[in-house]
C-alpha cells in the first residue's frame, strides 16, 4: 500500500483470486484509513489472507464488526458468550463427513445472505484440510454467450435442505454419528429462496455466477430436465481449475472472503488430527 494512505503491504497469490496482507496487527484496533483500504483491497481481490495474527476471539469480533454488521448464522450454535462466533471443529477420532465439503456461497438460501465470512485458523492439522475457493466473476465471464443470455434474467432456487433439514447431511443421522461441531438442523431448512443466477455485485457492479451444488436446487420456471441439465453444466463449469485457489492453512491465519463472487469448499485428508477454526459472517452494509 502507498505510505501516504494505509500502512499494510499486499502480495499477489499465484491464483485467480486472493491477496496476502502483511504488516497489519489485528490484535489492535485498526484506524479508519487502514480499515477502509483493507475493505477496498478485499473488494478488488475477493479474498484476504492475513497470516501471523495471534488473535483472541474479542480481536476477531472487533475486526469482523469493523468490516460490516454481523451476519445471522442459522443452524449453528454460537460459542458461549460470543453470539456471532461459530466454531468449525473436527475431533481427531471423528468419523462424520467433512463439514462444508460441497461447494457453496455462505447461506445463499437466506433473503439477505452474508456479504463476507471471516475464518481464523486455530488448530490446524499437519496435512490436509485446505479450503478451496473459486472465482465466480471469472466463471461467469467464461460462459458461452448463448448460455449467458439464457441465464441473465433467470433465478436460482436456493435451499438449506441438503445440509440442514432433518434428513440432510447434518441432520438426525449425522448428530447420532457424533459430530462434534454444534450444528442444529431444523425444518426451516425446507424453505426456498430465489436468487439471481447472474448476480450483480452490489459494491463492484461486476457480474458473478451465483449458484452452487450445496444450496441451489434448480432454476425457477424451467422444466425439471432443462433445469437439472443446466445445473450439472454450471456446477462443473464453476469449479474449473483455472478459477480455483486452494488455501493451505497455518495456525493464526485469518481469511476474509466475499460470498457474492466466490464459492468455497472444505476438504478432508487429516484423519486422526484435530482441526478448529473460528468463523463470523458479515452482513451487507445495506441489505440488498
Ligand atoms: C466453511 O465453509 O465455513 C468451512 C470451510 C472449512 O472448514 O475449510
Amino acid at each position: 500500500m502507498n505510505a501516504s494512505s494505509a500502512s499494510f503491504s499486499i502480495e499477489q497469490i499465484d491464483a485467480p483470486l486472493g491477496v496476502v496482507v502483511r504488516d497489519l496487527d489485528l490484535t489492535q484496533p485498526l484506524d479508519p484509513l487502514n480499515l477502509s483500504a483493507l475493505r477496498s483491497t478485499w473488494l478488488q481481490h475477493q479474498l484476504l489472507v492475513m497470516p501471523n495474527q495471534a488473535m483472541s476471539i474479542t480481536d476477531l469480533e472487533r475486526f469482523a464488526h469493523g468490516m460490516g454488521p454481523y451476519g445471522e448464522d442459522p443452524y449453528f450454535e454460537a460459542m458461549p458468550g460470543h453470539p456471532h462466533v461459530a466454531q468449525v471443529r473436527r475431533e481427531a477420532d471423528e468419523t462424520t463427513r467433512i463439514f462444508a465439503e460441497a461447494w457453496h456461497s455462505d447461506w445463499s438460501f437466506m433473503a439477505s445472505p452474508p456479504a463476507a465470512t471471516v475464518l481464523l485458523g486455530s488448530i490446524i492439522p499437519p496435512h490436509g484440510g485446505n479450503t478451496l475457493f473459486s472465482n465466480q466473476y471469472a466463471a461467469w465471464d467464461a460462459l458461452p454467450d448463448d448460455v449467458k443470455s439464457r441465464l441473465r434474467d433467470a433465478k436460482g432456487i436456493h435451499s438449506a435442505r441438503r445440509g440442514y433439514a432433518r434428513d440432510g447431511a447434518y441432520g438426525e443421522k449425522d448428530r447420532e454419528a457424533g459430530r462434534s461441531m454444534a450444528i442444529r438442523f431444523d425444518d426451516s431448512a425446507l424453505k426456498t429462496q430465489l436468487q439471481p443466477i447472474a448476480r450483480v455485485h452490489p459494491e463492484t457492479g461486476r457480474t458473478a455466477l451465483y449458484v452452487s451444488p450445496g444450496y441451489t436446487l434448480g432454476i425457477e420456471g424451467w422444466s425439471e430436465n432443462e433445469s437439472q441439465e443446466m445445473m450439472m453444466f454450471l456446477f462443473a463449469h464453476q469449479t474449473r481449475s483455472e478459477f480455483v485457489y486452494s488455501h493451505r492453512w497455518s495456525p493464526d491465519t485469518l481469511l476474509m472472503w466475499d460470498n457474492r463472487c466466490l464459492i468455497h469448499a472444505a476438504t478432508g485428508g487429516y484423519e486422526g488430527h484435530r482441526r478448529l477454526l473460528h468463523r463470523i459472517t458479515i452482513a451487507e452494509r445495506q441489505p440488498a
